[in-house]
């Protein structure tokens, strides 16, 4: 596979993706086909080797144009999406579009050109656990998805296994957990947090702060990516985790430990409505199958080397704080 589209490649995943296969697999050229919406940013491929990259502004509904990029390409791996529960439940009609249309767009020219199609997912589409549930997430969980956006990835998920079946495109699906690292936007938790700090702005902690999130950083989720495309068996989903879980009041102390704040230096805001309670993923057939183990297993490092950066990367994230915090104090968030 020499040839590799990669979809939402100027978002947060996408972009890290991208890093990750230039530094560690020589030999692969990258498509990405990016939007750039608000989420996406072409400064996120900035140190690209140029004869690695193309990239290329469009939309993953534009028939036309995908069908176009498929003809010249071996694989293509999935991330672009509409990605923010909160954005999702103030209008979910981008989403629905994106993360639906947008899925069977790429399928429909997977199917033609006879491209390997690696779907990213979300554990999310599984809905939530109970605080005192000792089970987690597996690949034969039962959908049960929450909201706007983990409903259209849900669909989405069951557009890949459809065209597998039906029309025997070779696909995979992986279902990951939260992500934290460099570039990811700062509406998300762990850097809205971050930034609020640096800003004189007091960070928000939603509900009783008590919700549980399996955290993973985004190398780990890009090495288990290209294991899965590489290894997988096609028709195969694949969960992906590093047993991070740890609720929000936890993370947001450890935040505020690093920047020297102090412990209830934060505001609690409204609940986000419908809430998930707890993530966990199981990712056991991924380690079994495949081989793979995150690297990253210390979260208080990771955690640092992500504010570290946020504080080094200023200019990269200043320019949205504003919107972003207008948008949040709208919906009094
Ligand atoms: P992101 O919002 O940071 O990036 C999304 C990217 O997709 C942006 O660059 C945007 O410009 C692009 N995009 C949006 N609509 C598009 C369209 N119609 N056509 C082309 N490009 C478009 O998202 P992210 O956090 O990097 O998430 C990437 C993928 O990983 C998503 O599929 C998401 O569901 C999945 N995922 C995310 C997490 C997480 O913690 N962030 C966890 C598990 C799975
Ligand atoms: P988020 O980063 O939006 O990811 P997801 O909804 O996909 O899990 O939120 C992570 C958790 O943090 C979620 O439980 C909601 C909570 N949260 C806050 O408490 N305060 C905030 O300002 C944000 C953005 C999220």
């Amino acid at each position: 596979m020499k040839r590799i589209i990669v979809t939402g490649g100027a978002g947060f995943i996408g972009s890290n993706f991208v890093h990750w296969v230039a530094e560690h697999q020589p030999g692969v050229h990258l498509t990405v086909l990016d939007k750039l919406t608000y989420a996406g940013n072409r400064a996120n491929l900035a140190g690209v080797p140029d004869e690695r990259l193309t990239f290329v502004e469009g939309d993953i509904c534009d028939a036309a144009l995908v069908d176009e990029l498929f003809s010249a390409a071996d694989a293509c791996v999935h991330f672009a999406a509409e990605s923010h529960n909160d954005n999702s439940i103030a209008d979910p009609s981008p989403v629905v579009r994106t993360n639906v249309e947008g899925t069977f767009t790429l399928l429909e020219a997977a199917r033609k050109h006879d491209v390997r199609f690696h779907h990213i997912s979300t554990d999310e589409v599984y809905g939530d656990l109970a605080l005192d549930d000792p089970a987690r997430f597996t690949e034969e969980t039962p959908y049960r998805p929450s909201s706007p956006y983990s409903s259209t990835k849900a669909a989405s998920d069951m557009l890949v296994r459809a065209w597998v079946r039906t029309y025997g495109v070779r696909a995979t699906i992986s279902n990951c957990s939260n992500n934290y690292g460099p570039y990811q936007h700062i509406e998300k938790f762990i850097p809205r947090q971050i930034t609020n700090i640096v800003s004189g702005i007091r960070p928000k902690l939603y509900g009783d702060g008590k919700n549980v999130r399996d955290w993973i950083h985004t190398e780990d989720h890009s090495s288990a990516v290209w294991e899965i495309l590489m290894r997988g068996e096609i028709g195969e989903t694949y969960l992906i985790g590093a047993d991070g879980e740890r609720s929000n009041i936890e993370v947001l102390r450890a935040i505020l430990s690093e920047m020297g704040c102090a412990a209830d230096d934060f505001d609690w805001v409204r609940d986000r409505p419908g809430h998930d309670r707890r993530y966990a993923i199981d990712s056991s057939k991924l380690r079994r199958e495949l081989g793979w183990s995150p690297v990253h297993t210390d979260f208080a490092e990771g955690l640092a080397a992500t504010i570290a950066w946020y504080r080094d990367n200023e200019d990269w994230w200043r320019g949205a704080k504003e919107a972003t915090e207008a948008k949040y104090a709208a919906q009094g968030q």
